[in-house]
């Protein structure tokens, strides 16, 4: 019989000698064991990532710098460019207006194009939903700039009137205002038409950067989000372990490139210093490209509509047990009354009060969500009727002897 781990102590570093191998044998079992269960973060475990990680994942491959530098030793920037140029060219980004890189997730891309925008505008307020992201609001402190709360639509799209309102109010100001596609906790898209349509009638020439951390890929696929000259958006952030379920945490962020920074040289790096952090991972542009090359747009379009499938049969499926669920068209996203508690134990969803979801990312299956969906039946199911019990004779009283 094995005994459990302790890990806090197994890991515990002033102690020697450390059983290494069973620390990391520890981590990997329960990865894998929580793995079935664990449909409430939007990773995809479809993809097949294995001969990156074998090949390249014993050194050290860093980016340093800007995407288009070509001094160190070892580096994977001309996968990072291919990875650039073939997000940009699916958003249809004009060839000659682009400029992007590797980043480390969805975060920093928001702080690097928010970065670029604030040092064009420094004065402008920067609009966001209430359905943003936190790390949106987290990116308007460290800029020093001044944000602006916009209220969402109970589905969590933005409400566009009260944009109107809230521009209105500010006309002094230049504005930036950051449109989510892809809200964290139902899936909503922010119309960037009506966004645009609203800023240009109270602040012509403002700025709108595209928080796509999750469906940035899918709608780009579809050709619904598109970063041509047409769309008037400025820049946009993608998670790379999300859609493309990469194995480390990575994002890609592009900026229309006249409006970007142009960093100093370092010289004794011999670099350009453009990006947020100085040195990047080459590994995470590696496996991207990786996932884009054996894949193409075709394979992932497959994989967008497979996973959209998915989500319209669990939410057919929930509903039809009596639990009301519901999604966006495009979503992967299924939004559900939050569970009891002993389905939440053994489901990892995303919860937040009332309201829960599961995301049905590619890799997911529908074996998962019949699993699932049994548990939600089976903890929400009304008790059963208590069938009758036979009469019991009523006691008689015995005499005292
Ligand atoms: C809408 C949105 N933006 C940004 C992020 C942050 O992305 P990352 O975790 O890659 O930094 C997330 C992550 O869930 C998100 O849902």
């Amino acid at each position: 019989m094995t005994h459990p781990l302790n890990l806090a102590d197994a890991t515990d570093l002033s102690r020697t000698p450390i059983d290494v191998a069973a620390v990391l044998d520890h981590l990997v079992r329960e990865a894998d064991a929580a793995a079935a269960t664990s449909i409430g973060f939007p990773g995809a475990v479809d993809l097949d990532h294995t001969e990156v990680m074998t090949r390249l994942g014993g050194r050290l491959w860093n980016n340093i710098g800007d995407p288009a530098d070509t001094g160190g030793v070892a580096h994977t920037r001309a996968l990072e460019r291919a990875v650039i140029t073939w997000v940009a060219d699916l958003l249809a980004m004009p060839a000659d207006d682009r400029w992007g890189y590797v980043s480390s997730g969805g975060t920093e891309g928001n702080l690097s194009a928010l970065h670029a925008l604030h040092r064009r505008d420094p004065t402008a307020r920067i609009y966001y939903s209430t359905a943003a992201h936190y790390s949106v609001p987290k990116v308007v402190r460290l800029l020093g700039a001044r944000g602006v709360s916009v209220q969402a639509q109970p589905d969590g799209e933005m409400d566009y009137t009260h944009l109107a309102a809230q521009l209105r109010r500010r006309r002094r100001w230049p504005a930036t205002v950051v449109a989510t596609a892809g809200t964290t906790m139902t899936e909503a898209v922010d119309d960037t038409g009506r966004i645009r349509a609203v800023l240009d009638e109270h602040h012509a020439g403002g700025h709108l950067h595209v928080d796509a951390a999750l469906s940035g890929i899918p709608l780009a696929l579809d050709g619904r989000l598109r970063l041509d000259d047409a769309s008037g958006i400025s820049s946009i952030a993608v998670s790379g372990h999300k859609f493309f379920g990469v194995p480390t945490p990575c994002g890609i962020v592009l900026i229309r490139d006249h409006l970007r920074i142009h960093g100093s040289r370092v010289a004794y790096t011999a670099t350009a210093d453009t990006t947020i952090t100085g040195s990047r991972c080459g590994l995470a542009a590696a496996l991207l490209w990786h996932a884009i090359a054996t894949h193409g747009r075709e394979g992932h379009r497959w994989r967008a509509t497979a996973a959209r499938r998915l989500a319209a049969y669990t939410t057919d499926r929930l509903s039809a047990a009596g639990w009301p669920a519901w999604r966006h068209p495009h979503a992967f996203t299924v939004v559900l009354p939050t569970p009891p508690e002993q389905v939440r134990r053994k489901w990892l969803l995303a919860t937040d009060g009332d309201t829960s979801h599961l995301i049905c990312m590619p890799g997911i299956t529908r074996g998962q969500v019949d699993a699932f969906v049994a548990d939600v039946a089976a903890a929400t199911a009304p008790p059963p009727i208590p069938r009758p019990r036979p009469a019991t004779p009523t006691p008689t009283s015995v005499p005292a002897r």
